[in-house]
């Protein structure tokens, strides 16, 4: 990519233009190309306050909504349980992250709400209690007064209601999972040991009275669960080698103008599609960072079919033979910034270029807290700078990716690319 003198001066413009679909400002013929495409984008009337005010319903937690009529259980992910863990993180029941995943710390909740509210404390949320938590009569979460632990140690073989009631207590916190039989087995002995593990104690699966204290505080927070990726669920790679039929459309696209309130986030064209869960967890991420005061956030693009990404394409070839470049030139100049039809990321609808309008994005304050924070709601910023050579693209710190938080997490914490994680699990 940098073969020749000026390309490299080229490429730059491009990285600071701000715009995944290489329509900076390289040479007139490219303005032209990028006016064309603003043109396109903003020609596109804003919708009207009515249809914005009833369709956001589905994603706005303040806004109560019907319960969705399924049972959402461990496992579960999307935005039904986003919406859930932010009511319950509201009504005090739930301190974990809101991530849109129903791991043992929902389920921990979700169990703590039912009892207090006399449901079967299954930790499922199902009809009842799903109706029970959107109710105007919810409750907040009352801590149960600690008891006083007596005997003040139970270490493996004890047995009788002062074990039933730490196992009860431990699996209401997620930590254990077997049977409630006040038998003080391997199962609790392994229960108490992650617990003390997680919360700064000895770890010797022995209940002493300090380990009973910790466990019986009001404070003790619900077992944190470190995913492990299954390689079977790994995130789609789509890439020049592994590239997507023409056919292909995400079977779940939502408008995110539909979705997304205006006042959180400015969707440059009013067609911009997103995968939904993806765009549930846009607007979560959008959410904390407006809680950190980072605002005034522009979603570029999202979603494009085959077509649309082969008239991106063609678009830039042209504008490059126009500048005076062989066709095979304009070409490989060309697939340093724009991906071919059937290899953009974009054809997932799983992936946006997140800017700020008017402005060059890098280095903003948005930039740098995407940087840093895009992780922890399940995006990565999939085109790195030392990643070049590997994802064969020129860096953009604006294209982001949903892979979902158990991907996303593991990829950061190795300084990993999406290529290198999904070659790491398949080892
Ligand atoms: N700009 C990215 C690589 C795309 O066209 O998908
Ligand atoms: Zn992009």
């Amino acid at each position: 990519m940098r073969k020749k003198p000026g390309v490299f001066t080229w490429l730059l413009w491009i990285a600071l233009a701000g715009c995944c679909v290489a329509v900076a400002a390289l040479a007139p013929g490219t303005i032209d190309a990028y006016n064309a495409y603003t043109v396109e984008r903003d020609a596109t009337p804003t919708p009207t306050a009515l249809t914005q005010s009833v369709l956001m319903v589905t994603l706005d937690p303040n806004n109560t909504p019907t319960p969705t009529p399924l049972i959402l259980s461990l496992g579960t992910t999307g935005d039904a349980v986003t919406r859930l863990q932010t009511k319950l993180k509201e009504l005090g029941f739930y301190t974990n992250a809101v991530d849109g995943q129903y791991g043992q710390g929902t389920a921990a909740a979700v169990k703590l709400f039912q009892s207090q509210m006399g449901l079967t404390a299954d930790g499922l949320a199902g009809t009842a209690t799903l109706s029970a938590l959107y109710a105007t009569t919810a409750q907040t979460y009352i801590p149960t007064p600690t008891p006083s632990p007596t005997p003040s140690l139970l270490s493996k073989g004890a047995q009788g209601g002062s074990v039933s009631a730490l196992q009860e207590r431990l699996k209401a916190l997620g930590y254990y999972t077997g049977a409630v039989d006040g038998d003080y087995g391997a199962a609790t002995q392994e229960a108490v040991r992650l617990f003390q593990s997680q919360n700064g104690l000895e770890v010797d699966g022995v209940s002493g009275s300090v380990t009973l204290a910790a466990v019986y505080a009001s404070s003790a927070p619900p077992v944190t669960i470190t995913p492990t990726p299954d390689p079977a669920t790994l995130p789609l790679l789509v890439n020049r080698d592994n590239p997507l039929a023409e056919s292909y459309k995400p079977a779940n696209l939502v408008v995110l103008r539909n979705v997304l309130p205006a006042s959180l986030v400015y969707v440059k064209g009013s067609d911009i599609q997103g995968d939904r869960e993806a765009v549930a967890a846009l607007q979560t991420m959008l959410l904390a960072a407006k809680d950190d005061g980072i605002t005034s956030w522009q979603v570029s693009a999202g979603y494009r079919s085959y077509q649309y990404q082969q008239e991106l394409f063609d678009q830039q070839v042209a504008t490059f033979v126009s500048q005076g470049k062989s066709r095979a030139d304009a070409l490989s100049a060309t697939r340093l910034t724009v991906a071919d039809p059937g290899t953009s990321e974009h054809q997932t609808g799983l992936a946006f270029d997140i800017t700020v309008a008017d402005t060059i994005f890098k280095g903003t304050k948005q930039q740098l807290w995407l940087d840093k924070n895009c992780w922890d709601y399940g995006f990565i910023v999939r085109y790195q700078e030392d990643k070049e050579k590997i994802t064969g693209y020129v860096a953009e710190c604006w294209h982001i990716r949903y892979v979902g938080i158990s991907h996303s997490t593991v990829i950061r914490d190795h300084d990993w690319c999406l290529e290198e994680y999904i070659n790491a699990m398949k080892q």
